[in-house]
């Protein structure tokens, strides 16, 4: 199986290495790496090239800023597009800092379905999804599924987080997806600033598109936002999580194992990727823990902030 070629700069200090290695490693790497996380070994392409957000957790010179001559180039994306394997099932994950926005995405698409891949999961910010004719065009080639960011239940928390004004098209355009067959996966962060707008956006999207929320730890970015300020510890959102209303459903993708022990875990295969690739780290109290095993521990930004508060060991 040919490898594809690598898609510029090395791994930022808040991603695990060797995780990241693999969004950009061959089809049969790929595969190993995705079966020893537990993950069904679907394709999966990783575009980078520049994101229209300025999100204040994420946009930086290899996000938002990055140069066109720093983008995932086509012949990238066409050597890692060899025709779908029996094991993948059709599956085709795209993913990277706004694949909607990548020059090649509809040829892409073209490719992927002349390839065999016939059910493709996106990750995005989403808004792009608003062209109709695009997205019909879009649907037809194999779109099957979205996962997407909410930050908040309505616009101007939203919008403020993603330095733009996003929500209304977004959410209008995910009702347009959900309604032709596009099943839409909602991810959030845990953020000081949307503590109180948790519980309505877990009702909008289980309510509009038949989903469960999935909430996710902030993690550190090279110091480029101040995350003890920005980022709910582990013991207030846990106090936070004590008092989630029974009937609302949430689910947790992330966090350690002791956090909410009752709630669900997991997200879209999208989403758990992404957050695997993050580097994360362990208290001394996690030493004995049973659950350790299975434990995807907790983001560097909590240790070094909050030490081992909010954590417990399973005896
Ligand atoms: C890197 S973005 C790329 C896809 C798309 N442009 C988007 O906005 O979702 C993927 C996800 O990473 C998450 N993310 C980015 N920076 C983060 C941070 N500092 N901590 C936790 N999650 C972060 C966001 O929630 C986002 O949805």
């Amino acid at each position: 199986m040919r490898r594809a070629p690598p898609a510029a700069t090395a791994a930022p200090a808040h991603e695990d290495p060797a995780a990241r290695g693999v969004l950009t490693a061959g089809v049969a790497e790929q595969h190993a790496a995705l079966r020893a996380w537990g993950l069904p070994p679907v394709r999966l392409l990783v575009l980078y090239n520049a994101c229209a957000f300025r999100c204040f957790f994420c946009a930086s010179g290899g996000t938002s800023d990055r140069r066109a001559e720093d983008r995932t180039p086509w012949s990238a994306i066409e050597a890692h597009l060899s025709p779908a394997l029996p094991a993948e099932g059709g599956r085709l994950i795209v993913a990277g800092n706004e694949p909607l926005l990548h020059p090649d995405f509809d040829r892409l698409l073209a490719l992927a379905q002349r390839q065999g891949f016939d059910h493709v999961e996106l990750m995005s910010s989403g808004t792009p999804l608003a062209a109709a004719g695009r997205r019909a065009a879009w649907v037809k080639a194999g779109l099957r599924a979205v996962a997407v960011p909410l930050y908040a239940a309505e616009p101007d928390v939203h919008d403020a987080i993603v330095g733009a004004p996003a929500f209304e098209v977004l959410v209008a355009a995910l009702d347009a997806a959900a309604a032709e067959g596009v099943r839409v996966e909602v991810h959030t962060l845990a953020l000081r600033r949307t503590a109180a707008a948790l519980v309505p956006l877990a009702q909008m999207v289980s309510a509009r598109w038949g989903t469960t929320l999935a909430l996710a730890p902030l993690r550190d970015k090279e110091g480029q936002f101040d995350w003890a300020r920005e980022a709910l510890a582990l013991p207030e959102l846990g106090d936070l999580l004590g008092t989630w209303p029974a009937e609302v459903p949430l689910r947790l993708v992330g966090f350690p194992a002791c956090l909410a022990p009752g709630l669900p875990r997991g997200a879209a295969d999208t989403i758990g990727l992404y957050f695997r690739t993050q580097r994360q780290g362990f208290a001394p109290i996690c030493g004995g823990c049973a659950a350790r095993p299975a434990c995807p521990g907790v983001v560097e930004a909590h240790l070094r902030a909050h030490g081992g508060a909010g954590l417990r060991a399973f005896a």
